[in-house]
């Protein structure tokens, strides 16, 4: 029920985002114009440091880490092509605070921002789920003991796709709002990690 609850409110964030929040407060003009989650979100959870936060995209068929030594992603994918992607979130072993309850994110290409389309992923790519919240629980080899959400995403880049950047924006989470005051009750710590998406065509 409580995965349930907070996954339809995080679609009506995704209409927000879009442009097409309709009467969810506040006004339509600022939900069209809403550029990340800390348009309606507090930044005030314990989970600032990024030592001990963990955001990784692994691709699931390798098992592999896309991070590059700059702190980006790298994805490379062949035109008309699956892609399976693994969103990693959460804290190490050994983290000196209380672990988040639920992490949610979502991915956004910025030239989306304000149009017309309900999908804020790169235009042309195919995607299932460009956003997601999940109850912190999951487990991964190379993170042993740590409070992590593991999801895939599959993509697929189409005729029409192009290389692209987009922001993972990231919130570890942990209570929940007070009924359309986002700001208030919900501990919540905010991370941006870039991923470039490469489409091959050999
Ligand atoms: C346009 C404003 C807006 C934006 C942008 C927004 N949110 Fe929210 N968010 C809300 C509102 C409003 C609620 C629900 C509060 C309520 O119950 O009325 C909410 C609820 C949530 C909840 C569930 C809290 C609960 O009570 O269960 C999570 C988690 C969340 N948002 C994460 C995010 C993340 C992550 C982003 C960015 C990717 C984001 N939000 C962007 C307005 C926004």
């Amino acid at each position: 029920m409580k995965i349930k609850r907070v996954c339809v409110l995080t679609f009506i964030i995704m209409l927000a985002l879009s442009g097409k929040g309709m009467s969810y407060p506040p006004a339509v003009g600022i939900l069209g114009k809403a550029a990340s989650c800390m348009s309606c979100h507090a930044n005030n959870g314990p989970w600032t440091d990024e030592r001990q936060t963990i955001i990784d995209v692994l691709d699931k068929d390798t098992m592999k880490s896309l991070g590059q030594a700059d702190g980006t992603f790298l994805v490379t994918v062949k035109r008309g092509e699956p892609k399976t992607l693994l969103t990693v979130i959460g804290r190490t072993k050994g983290d000196t605070a209380e672990a988040p309850y639920r992490n949610a994110w979502l991915y956004l290409d910025a030239s989306t921002i304000g149009g017309s389309s309900l999908s804020k992923f790169a235009p042309g790519w195919d995607v299932n789920l460009p956003m997601s919240c999940r109850i912190v629980g999951d487990k991964l080899e190379q993170y042993e003991g740590a409070a992590l959400t593991v999801l895939p995403m599959t993509i697929r880049p189409t005729d029409v796709a192009r290389d692209a950047e987009l922001t993972l924006q990231v919130m570890l989470t942990q209570g929940e709002s007070v009924k359309g005051k986002p700001k208030e009750g919900m501990l919540g710590s905010y991370f941006e990690r870039k991923v470039k998406m490469k489409v091959t065509d050999e």
